[in-house]
């Protein structure tokens, strides 16, 4: 399949993996385009696998000395603005995309990433979450979306059941989910010292650990000072979900999330929650993700720890 309708925009279907057009087109001028600094860092994720929540973590830990707890950024900008989307905000300005800030993220896999990313040794942080939870979430999401110019919702909705069958099939943005895993996750085999490999569940149930190790990794490593004065605890405080989500900047407010497709700002905060999934799959939905999970994940060495 060349193209198909899905999530309300048309997917393209480029080096096995599923884009809307503008991304694309973002990815392929980025190949072009792109000049990472070696120190700059590479969020990386499928979308609502805690893209946000990197972003707004990482951008505090590398900030946390230029600003005090109550002129950080993230307090009156969206963590979407404070970090940009490579692909999605290259088209404007390519030969001079930049990032203020040395984080850029990204939804492109692996190995479309634009090679000079991999040249510049730069390092890339990648979250990943539990396919019951990363579909239930994209499915709420798409509901919060209209073409610009619609007011409300349109027929064009998919059902959960249909959304659930085309994930399972590899066709969701950015998908298959099992082969973007599968490839930042080998690469993080081959260069652990350049792949930071986190997941959603663990980055809830062990903040702390998570939070310095990403500090460790991104070069920027707590003091001892810092620690005692409960630096690490303010960053992950100002980063929760309750605090984000309660901030005026992340509450409404328009945003394009892709052109000609809008909602507001509010739409990257629904629970954030690890098995919110129970209230929305069935059983059957649930073991038939899991027995996907088990055979495409089985000799690559990486296990997901879902239950079925
Ligand atoms: P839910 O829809 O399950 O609530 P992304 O940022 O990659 O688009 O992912 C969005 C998901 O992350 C949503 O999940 C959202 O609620 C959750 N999320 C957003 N900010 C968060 C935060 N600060 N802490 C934890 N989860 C967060």
């Amino acid at each position: 399949r060349s193209n198909i309708r899905h999530w309300k925009v048309d997917l393209y279907q480029y080096e096995g993996f599923w884009f809307p057009l503008q991304p694309l087109e973002g990815l392929l001028l980025a190949q072009d385009y792109f000049k990472p600094q070696p120190n700059d860092v590479i969020l990386s994720s499928l979308p609502k696998s805690g893209t946000t929540w990197l972003k707004a973590l990482t951008f505090a830990i590398l900030t946390r000395s230029s600003f005090g707890e109550s002129t950080n950024p993230l307090l009156s900008r969206s963590p979407h603005d404070c970090v940009p989307f490579l692909e999605l905000e290259i088209g404007s300005n390519p030969q001079n995309f930049n990032s203020n800030v040395s984080l850029v993220a990204t939804h492109i896999p692996y190995t479309s990433l634009p090679k000079s990313i991999i040249s510049s040794g730069c390092k890339i942080i990648y979250i990943f979450r539990d396919p019951k939870d990363v579909i239930v979430s994209l499915w709420h999401f798409s509901q919060k979306l209209s073409p610009e110019g619609v007011q409300t919702s349109t027929t064009e909705d998919l059902d959960l059941k249909e959304a659930f069958e085309l994930f399972c099939e590899g066709v969701s943005i950015a998908g298959s989910y099992w082969n973007h895993v599968l490839g930042y996750w080998r690469a993080s085999l081959e260069s652990p010292e350049r792949i930071l490999f986190i997941k959603y569940e663990n980055l809830k149930n062990e903040t702390i650990y998570y939070v310095k190790k990403m500090a460790e990794f991104m070069g920027y490593p707590f003091s001892l000072e810092e620690e005692v004065n409960g630096v690490v605890q303010n960053i992950i405080n100002l980063c929760s979900f309750e605090n984000l989500s309660s901030l005026e900047v992340n509450q409404s407010g328009p945003r394009q999330f892709l052109s000609g497709m809008v909602g507001e700002n509010n739409a990257f905060f629904r629970k954030g929650r690890v098995g919110d999934w129970k209230n929305h799959l069935t059983p059957e939905m649930a073991t038939r993700l899991y027995q996907i999970t088990e055979q495409k994940l089985s000799s690559s060495g990486l296990t997901l720890h879902i239950s079925a």
